[in-house]
């Protein structure tokens, strides 16, 4: 039963021809198979495929998929705002949002392949639709939070050459006060009911805007995104991503650590600014799991507490303090409708948080470590035997190991940093280059 199931999806995937450009582009990575693609280049059984786009191969292989009848009946994306208010799409429906939205870039906007864009939202459905709005028209995007201050989307949007910002109401007089010291800054978005002179009406441009768009053909080595990250002295530097590097790169760790399936409903409660949002956006949608986002305007222990017991998420993620916060409850009184898997990041977990949620829950925590240059380097991954204080083992594909100031790997027990070896063979997940740093070229300068 299972293999004629298999037959089924196979035979499906054979069948299925993109919709993205007019010359009959290669026939996309299908999304069930992405997981197989990555352990083949990971062993070096093959290499990363010349052309990756991750909204042609991922996300319109698994619209394909739901429209066939081969997918759970579950969204790809669930917004809620806590009030009632509540946007759910399918892969179908995402589709077509994302494509409208494309359009909307390439259109009103006049942004082309390699043109930046700065995405400055709060945790709003926009957000979403934009990122795979830049991966259709190859649009580079540039997340940034939503507390940048002027001199910071300044610097920002100087040094990045930007031809376009989104935001909303909250951050357009920010944008306003510097927009004419940024010359290459040439369309302003709004994400809002009302409008503001200079500004284009997203929602509006996208009512409007019609549904048929062919993707673009990005190469796996093509810019995707440029992530801002603060080094240890001196202004952040621009690391640049490529399609393949996050696209690929997140298709294993969102299988073994993240362990999402196409049945599940991930819910990562940190703020889509943060330079490492991508990794919820790809872990989830590589492994087809559905997207859950609560808008969160004041981040509260109550407010993640009630809404697992009210939603069906199965799969939750918070920074460690928010653990920190959660275990202060009394647990014993909500009872969550589905959650079997919980993650945590961006902070040292302190053991007894993890102790004390896994006792009054019985759900283990799974810690995970990752730099924005990379995707997970190491990790507790689902199932594993999880030591006391331990953020885990290494994540392949990346070789890790405890290193000294020159570089040399240490024996166990010692104290260290953590290395990633990046020689002879670079990891395919690995970021571009970083963009304009130093004035000289240091190592990895684009
Ligand atoms: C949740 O999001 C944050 C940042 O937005 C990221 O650092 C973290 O890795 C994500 N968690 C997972 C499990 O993807």
């Amino acid at each position: 039963m299972r293999l004629w199931l298999r037959g089924l999806v196979l035979q499906a995937l054979r069948n299925f021809r993109g919709v993205c450009g007019v010359h009959g582009p290669p026939p996309p990575v299908p999304a069930p198979q992405i997981m197989a693609t990555w352990e083949a280049i990971n062993l070096g059984k093959k290499p990363v495929p010349e052309y990756f786009n991750f909204a042609h191969d991922v996300l319109d292989v698994w619209s394909q998929l739901e429209k066939d009848g081969h997918r759970p009946l579950n969204p790809a994306f669930w917004w809620v705002d806590g009030t009632g208010a509540e946007v759910k799409w399918s892969f179908e429906e995402l589709g077509e949002q994302s494509r409208k939205a494309a359009n909307v870039l390439g259109g009103a906007c006049g942004l082309q392949p390699g043109d930046r864009m700065m995405l400055v939202l709060p945790r709003l459905p926009e957000w979403w639709l934009i990122s795979v709005a830049c991966m259709r028209t190859g649009v580079v995007m540039i997340p940034g939070v939503t507390q940048l201050t002027e001199k910071d989307l300044k610097y920002r949007l100087q040094i990045s050459r930007a031809k376009s910002i989104i935001t909303t109401n909250s951050l357009a007089p920010h944008v306003d006060a510097i927009s004419a010291d940024c010359p290459s800054l040439q369309t302003k978005l709004l994400v809002s009911d009302s409008s503001r002179p200079g500004w284009m009406n997203f929602k509006e441009l996208l009512r409007e805007a019609s549904t048929g768009h062919n993707c673009v053909r990005t190469k796996s080595r093509d810019t995707l995104a440029i992530y801002f990250t603060s080094g240890t002295t001196g202004n952040p530097k621009m690391v640049e991503h490529s399609q393949s590097s996050y696209g690929l790169g997140f298709v294993a760790s969102g299988r073994r650590w993240v362990a999402l399936t196409e049945s599940d409903i991930f819910w990562n409660t940190t703020d889509t600014g943060w330079v490492k949002a991508a990794w919820t956006l790809f872990s989830a949608w590589a492994n087809g799991a559905c997207i859950f986002v609560h808008e969160l305007p004041q981040v509260g222990a109550k407010v993640i507490l009630n809404t697992l017991t009210k939603f069906p998420v199965t799969t939750l993620c918070c920074v460690p303090t928010i653990f920190r916060l959660l275990v202060q409850e009394d647990l014993t009184r909500y009872s969550f409708q589905s959650l079997r898997h919980c993650l945590t990041g961006g902070e040292a977990l302190n053991p007894d948080v993890r102790e004390k949620w896994k006792s009054q829950t019985g759900l283990e925590l799974h810690e995970g470590y990752g730099q924005s240059e990379t995707v997970l380097i190491c990790a507790n991954l689902r199932g594993m035997m999880i030591k006391s204080g331990s953020m885990g083992k290494a994540s392949p594909p990346y070789d890790v190991q405890i290193v000294d100031d020159e570089g040399k790997v240490l024996p166990p027990g010692e104290e260290g940093s953590v290395g990633v070896r990046v020689r002879p063979t670079r990891p395919f997940c690995f970021f571009n280059c970083y963009l304009h740093w130093g004035l000289n070229s240091g190592p990895h300068a684009c």
